[in-house]
């Protein structure tokens, strides 16, 4: 066992998140992570409307009897969702543990707070983690410029930026982007963090519900091939490299605006990509980790095996290194 600030203080057997994933983090793979004794958020917005949503927790609660989370992640949009009306489907379904990404909580805090809800707040920066400290956060989740999704535009790596962030936080840190394996999660715990969080690897598993395709190529890509959209609108996002991700690229880097590539975009395209495996029909959201990724283990294998390993190489691999000086 690994037991750390964030294992005591959100009650979780692993300091492993499974964060939250658009059309991934569904109620089947969320309660296999709940049940492997890590914490896993089903997101909010991959459910159509708020009343989907509280029965995908009911669904989840059938799955498992361990605690998991919901993810609420606000982004600019051009119709944005009903996001009080999710947030308040979270706290009437009675979950105690809320991931939110993206835009500032700021809004959504006193609601958490009056029904004892524990908030994460997962940012890209030291600055955007010490705005959600100070607004009463209980943990912040930071993800390097490696991870999947969105990176934030200041491309700090996690190697400099959760150090960076563990020497400014008082709140648990979750370390998320990049980390695939036994070693991600050590190193993590050596730069300060307090656990790791992991969307690319929890997709590659065989609860996630993505189309084998999509699993295989992730398994066969490497540290590569990833590309960056939206940088020019500065809502930059990491994706699978593909047809349509270098069209959007192409056009925006030619000057093009956002309605020139809003067809392409349109997330239900990507969704479609999970369901039906034609891994050129949409963007797909993937993060540089998956060059660490070389299986399709169950999430029981991969968080037993992801702990054994990492506790392994604390004790026995690294404590060798250390020996008395001439
Ligand atoms: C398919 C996919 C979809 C994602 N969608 C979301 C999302 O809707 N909201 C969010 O906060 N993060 C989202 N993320 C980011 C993850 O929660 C996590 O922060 C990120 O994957 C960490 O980097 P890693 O993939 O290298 O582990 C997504 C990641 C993936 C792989």
């Amino acid at each position: 066992m690994i037991e750390t600030r964030f294992t005591r203080e959100f009650g979780v057997r692993h300091p492993i998140v499974q964060g939250g994933m658009q059309w991934v983090g569904r109620a089947g793979l969320v309660a296999a992570v709940a049940d492997a004794g890590a914490l896993g958020f089903i997101t909010a917005l991959t459910q159509p409307t708020p009343e989907d949503l509280v029965k995908e927790i009911a669904r989840c609660r059938e799955l498992t009897d361990q605690e998991f989370g919901v993810n609420l992640t606000i982004l600019p949009a051009i119709t944005p969702p009903p996001y009080a009306e999710y947030r308040d489907a979270i706290i009437e379904s009675g979950i105690r543990v809320v991931e939110t990404a993206g835009f500032s909580p700021k809004d959504h805090m006193p609601a958490f707070n009056a029904a004892g809800i524990k908030v994460i707040h997962k940012c890209t920066s030291v600055r955007h983690a010490l705005k959600a400290e100070s607004l009463g956060v209980h943990a912040v989740s930071i993800d390097g410029f490696e991870c999947a999704g969105h990176p934030g535009e200041d491309d700090v790596p996690g190697l400099i930026l959760i150090a960076a962030a563990a020497r400014r936080l008082t709140v648990p840190i979750v370390a998320s982007g990049g980390i695939a394996d036994a070693r991600g999660l050590v190193a993590a715990l050596a730069l300060g963090a307090d656990a790791v969080n992991m969307g690319t690897r929890f997709m590659c598993t065989v609860e996630a519900p993505v189309h084998e395709n999509v699993k295989r190529r992730i398994v066969e890509s490497t540290e590569l091939d990833t590309t960056l959209i939206f940088r020019t609108l500065r809502n930059t996002s990491r994706v699978a490299i593909n047809s349509v991700s270098n069209e959007v690229v192409e056009i925006l880097r030619a000057g093009g605006q956002f309605a020139d590539v809003r067809e392409l975009v349109a997330g239900v395209r990507g969704r479609e990509v999970y369901e039906t495996g034609e891994l050129e029909r949409g963007l797909w959201t993937v993060g540089q980790s998956q060059a660490l990724i070389d299986d399709i283990p169950t999430v029981a294998e991969l968080v037993s095996r992801m702990v054994a390993q990492a506790e392994e190489l604390i004790t026995a691999k690294l404590g060798t290194l250390v020996v008395a000086g001439r």
